[in-house]
């Protein structure tokens, strides 16, 4: 059977057999389907790239219709064992193995000796007013670190490459908490760097007078899992972002801040907080029917249900909901997470839902968690954002090597008005 597919153009009867490679056409192919031969040829259209691969990619897999979600190559289940680190993932997510104990102890030395940030970044801060919302803070910080580091944009050299990705990995979290200090009018905590990623990531967030944060086991656990939970998730909005704007071959401090811009839309990394809105709303689970009830009428969402690739159990959501439990037995039973069960309970045994198969998405116990540990809601955006950075640069790094990728600049079809006659403003 041959691997091609025969396309014929009814306009002039010419076949034209195009390759098939890994189940996919190269869209280039299409051009040499052309009526004249002035013309550019065939292009497709495909908005919101709902049925373009962009990239070959060896980092992510998923397939949403069995609900499997595997970082290069092993089962997000599997990275959630009781043993496992963020930066252990991290090194997984950009080397493409598991780290042996030495490389780990390497891997983790070097981003240890990153965490800081220069002490120019404090009144960086300052010029924020008091209640700038975190993700801008964060945005903007991680932007103005292309200017602390100029030779980052050297970006082909692979040692300049690691050395920011170094960099990035250890000052996320730094800014990120330094962020939230500045908006409760705090003074910042600087890293601690015998703590574990994630408790130092919540000293330098919530120490007050004590010489250091108590962090709670159970509490740091649940962050580690989410941080892996949430390290990457192929080519997603932000991940696409950060593509594109690297294949310019920017910086990385610069590509990261688009990337962490494009994640803050409400339709992508927002929905956690969306969820606990919901939550709060319905305030009691005796009024989780009405709400039901709505959302089968058309007349709202039921937010932290459904995903456009996931048609079975978002497989993240399952590792989230056994965390609720344990974070909940700590800080003591929250009436929104009744709420919540009920509402999964209900949805689980609904037509409606069963049909379109819409179950919890990675954002529907996530914000609970996250409020259940303190942060405020417009943080949860930041929480995204800080272990999606293994993730953009896992990809960052495959885009710029990979000899097939080039400027990504995407065609148009262009129906607006052609040649037109200038005229004067006087006489318009
Ligand atoms: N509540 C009720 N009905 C829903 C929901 C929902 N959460 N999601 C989808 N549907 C229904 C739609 O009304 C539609 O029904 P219809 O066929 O009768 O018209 C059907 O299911 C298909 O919906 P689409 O909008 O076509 O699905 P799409 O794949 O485009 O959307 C999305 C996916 C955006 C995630 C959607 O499910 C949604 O809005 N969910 C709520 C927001 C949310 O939780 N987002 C977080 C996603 S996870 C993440 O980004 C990290």
């Amino acid at each position: 059977m041959p691997e091609t597919l025969t396309i014929t153009d009814n306009r002039t009867g010419k076949k034209y057999e195009i390759p098939l490679e890994h189940g996919a056409i190269k869209a280039t192919d299409l051009r040499q389907v052309e009526v004249k031969d002035d013309e550019f040829g065939l292009t497709s259209y495909d908005p919101a790239l709902m049925n373009t691969a962009t990239v070959k990619s060896r980092i992510t897999f998923i397939d949403g219709e069995k609900g499997v979600l595997e970082y290069r190559g092993y089962p997000i289940d599997q990275l959630a064992d009781p043993t496992s680190s963020y930066l252990e993932v991290a090194y997984l997510l950009l080397h493409g193995d598991l780290p042996n104990q030495a490389q780990f102890e390497g891997w983790r030395q070097n981003i240890r000796l990153h965490t800081y940030v220069h002490e120019n970044i404090k009144k960086f801060l300052e010029g924020f007013r008091y209640d700038a919302h975190p993700m801008g803070m964060f945005i903007s910080t991680i932007a103005a670190h292309s200017t602390f580091y100029p030779e980052a944009k050297d970006v082909m050299r692979p040692e300049v490459r690691l050395k920011q990705i170094y960099r990035l990995i250890g000052k996320v979290t730094t800014i990120a908490a330094f962020a939230y200090r500045h908006s409760k009018g705090l003074p910042y905590v600087y890293p601690q760097n015998d703590l574990s990623y994630c408790g130092n990531f919540l000293n330098m967030m919530f120490k007050t007078g004590e010489s250091r944060h108590a962090l709670h086991p159970t509490l740091e656990r649940a962050l580690t899992l989410l941080f892996i939970l949430h390290a990457d998730h192929e080519q997603n909005c932000s991940t696409n972002a950060m593509r594109s704007i690297a294949s310019s071959h920017v910086d990385p401090y610069s590509a990261v801040a688009g990337a962490a811009a494009a994640l803050w839309g409400p339709l992508h990394g927002g929905a956690n907080e969306a969820v606990l809105h919901m939550l709060e709303e319905i305030g009691s689970v005796e009024k989780v029917p009405q709400l039901i009830k709505d959302v089968k009428e058309g007349k709202r969402r039921l937010m932290g249900f459904g995903h456009r690739i996931y048609k079975n159990y978002d497989p993240r959501a399952k590792v989230i909901k056994g965390l609720a439990d344990e974070v909940f037995e700590v800080r003591g039973k929250n009436a929104k997470l009744d709420i919540a069960l009920e509402l999964e309970r209900v949805a689980s045994e609904d037509d409606y839902f069963l049909k379109r198969k819409l179950y919890p998405n990675v954002d529907f116990y996530s914000g609970l968690i996250y409020e259940a540990m303190g942060f405020p809601l417009d943080f949860f955006p930041v929480l995204f954002a800080i272990p999606r950075t293994a993730g953009w640069l896992a990809h960052w790094q495959e885009q710029i090597t990979d000899p097939e990728q080039k400027i990504v600049r995407p065609r148009q079809i262009y129906l607006g008005e052609r040649r037109r006659t200038w005229v004067p403003i006087a006489r318009r």
